[in-house]
């Protein structure tokens, strides 16, 4: 089937969300983290995606924004910054402000060009999400944004690849998705979606039962990809 519409996770795919340490770390208030911010980034993004897998196998779901916190909280110990509030704070802050990768802009438009369906589907919660498409400033070029909050519960359950076909009534082969992390990669090719990983740290494939069928260092090329 030819592709219709076009989806993307959120953080880390459209999102650059170790920009919240970065930008930090090159703040004279926060030289504490000059070093350390790539750490302490990687330990905030695996604790929080481990907490959205656990929560979704235990029925214990709270929303992507408890979840962020609960994972800084995590790093901070880690890193040995836990107790510096105004740090917390200012990373936290950070995270509303997160700036697209630089080639989202112009590929988004690309799509909507061509008469395609443009979404975002992501654990964010729906406040979470307006603020990151408002500061990257690609509102005008997304038909929806999908949040887990409609069905309580995070990726890879099905019930969240499901929002795509209830929104835009169509079937999964219809749909492009695309997503940086290798896992809702995997899990969303085994729902049945063409799925594009798009690799940008450069990681081994996941050892999942799923193989996405593309892979790419970033979005450029996913209007190729999806027929034009
Ligand atoms: C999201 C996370 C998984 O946006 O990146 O859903």
């Amino acid at each position: 089937m030819p592709i219709t519409t076009c989806v993307f996770d959120a953080y880390g795919t459209l999102f650059d969300v170790s920009a919240a340490a970065r930008q930090a770390a090159s703040e004279p208030a926060f030289a504490q983290i000059s070093e350390s911010w790539p750490a302490l980034a990687e330990f905030w993004r695996q604790k929080q995606l481990q907490y959205t897998w656990l929560r979704a196998v235990t029925d214990a779901h709270e929303d992507f924004w408890q979840v962020t916190q609960q994972g800084l909280d995590w790093a901070l110990e880690k890193t040995g910054h836990d107790g510096d509030a105004a740090l917390r704070e200012r990373l936290l802050a950070l995270y509303w402000e997160l700036q697209s990768y630089p080639e989202v802009p112009q590929m988004l438009r690309t799509l909507k060009d061509a008469g395609l369906e443009t979404a975002i589907l992501s654990n964010g919660s729906p406040d979470m999400l307006a603020g990151a498409v408002d500061s990257a400033g690609i509102a005008a070029l997304l038909d929806e944004v999908l949040s887990v909050e409609s069905v309580g519960v995070f990726k890879p359950d099905g019930r969240v690849y499901d929002l795509v076909g209830k929104r835009f009534g169509c079937s999964p082969d219809e749909v492009l998705f695309c997503s940086s992390n290798g896992w809702d990669a995997g899990c969303a090719t085994g729902y049945g979606f063409n799925v594009v990983w798009v690799n940008r740290a450069g990681d081994p494939l996941d050892r999942l039962p799923w193989t996405p069928p593309h892979i790419l260092s970033d979005l450029t090329e996913v209007p190729r990809l999806a027929g034009m």
